[in-house]
């Protein structure tokens, strides 16, 4: 299959571009294209077979239910059952933008896309491009990361290109992603609303709007290792090929060992110690949060690319605005 790779901007999406990709979703096929988080991988969401063709360019197992992209809150509305006051209230504050609702699903939306279950997560996202070819579309789109499954998810569509070329139809390229880290995933079916995934809208922000949620443990106790619930949320996910180790106390002292065993290392860290070794690329990313997560998938794919034999990153700090990051990073390094 030839993918087509086409730049568009990102601010101003050029209409004919988008309605070739338009097309090409509502005939069925596959079209990666930039949102605010990550780059998604695009189908019809109401048609089973357009589904079955994402999982077959991502080799995601069937397990793994996948996230509807709406234009608007009346067109998630549509495809829930039940949109309960929370849903509503949290789609006013939030959307468009990084935080995706798990409601009821209507019989409408194909068991393919929730993995059986009876639920859907649905979003509105915020970036341009993402928000044009849904309007042109008229259709709600099922859209994964786009990337193999289990690898890191794309910033850019160099990223999306490379995972996917020749198994998917198109590739709309508008630059790099600017969030950075997948959506926030908020399970509102049950009476206490449960985060799923932590993402870049934080817990903080949730609680704002509709008062306490629940929070898996091992998110707010570091001692816990209790694996999300959340169906198809693989404990090893979002992973560079490369080894990944995130340490706590010195992790010069850790990239120091490997250096002597001979190993070449990629080292993220917070501040430049000034420490250097032929061996040892060093990547040094901001210290706040929001910032590190815009750029910490591009990090993690260029010292694949460079590669190192293994990865240290210095421990992001044990607090609320690291939950996403921190929790990206416990994926990258579990065995
Ligand atoms: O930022 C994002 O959310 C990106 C962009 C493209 O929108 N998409 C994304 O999709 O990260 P994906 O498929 O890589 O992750 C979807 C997550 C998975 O962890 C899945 O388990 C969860 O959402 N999910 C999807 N449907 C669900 C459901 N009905 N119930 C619970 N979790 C669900
Ligand atoms: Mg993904």
């Amino acid at each position: 299959m030839h993918t087509d790779v086409a730049i568009i901007d990102p601010l101003y999406p050029d209409a004919e571009v988008l309605n070739k990709a338009a097309e090409i979703l509502r005939s069925g096929g596959l079209v990666a294209f930039p949102t605010e988080t990550v780059y998604g991988l695009g189908a019809n969401a109401l048609d089973e077979n357009a589904v079955q063709k994402i999982f077959e360019a991502k080799c995601r197992p069937a397990h793994n239910p996948l996230i509807v992209h709406v234009h608007d809150a009346a067109s998630a509305k549509a495809l829930a059952i039940d949109w309960p006051e929370v849903a509503q209230r949290l789609a006013e504050t939030f959307w468009p933008g990084s935080l995706t609702l798990v409601v009821r699903k209507k019989p409408c939306v194909p068991d393919i896309v929730t993995a059986s279950g009876d639920t859907v997560a649905l979003r509105m996202p915020s970036h341009p491009v993402a928000l044009a070819l849904l309007a042109s579309a008229g259709i709600p789109v099922a859209a994964p990361s786009a990337n193999r499954s289990t690898r890191l998810s794309p910033t850019t569509a160099e990223h999306a290109r490379r995972d996917l070329e020749g198994r998917i139809d198109m590739i709309l390229d508008g630059g790099p992603a600017s969030g950075g880290l997948e959506s926030t995933v908020l399970d509102v079916t049950a009476r206490v609303p449960r985060l799923l995934r932590p993402g870049l809208v934080t817990p903080a922000q949730i609680e704002a709007v509709i008062g306490p949620i629940e929070i898996p443990p091992h998110e707010r106790d570091k001692q816990t290792r209790e694996i999300l619930r959340s169906p198809g949320m693989m404990e090893k996910h979002y992973a560079p090929r490369t080894p990944l180790e995130c340490i706590h106390e010195d992790s010069w002292k850790r990239v120091d060992e490997l250096l002597q065993q001979g190993l070449r290392v990629g080292w993220l860290i917070f501040e430049d110690s000034g420490k250097g070794h032929p061996h040892l690329k060093k990547i040094v990313l901001p210290a706040a949060a929001e910032a590190y997560a815009a750029r910490m998938y591009a990090a993690l794919h260029e010292l694949d690319d460079a590669g190192v034999d293994r990865i240290v990153v210095a421990a992001p700090p044990q607090k609320e605005e690291w939950l996403a990051v921190r929790d990206r990073l416990r994926r990258a390094s579990a065995k």
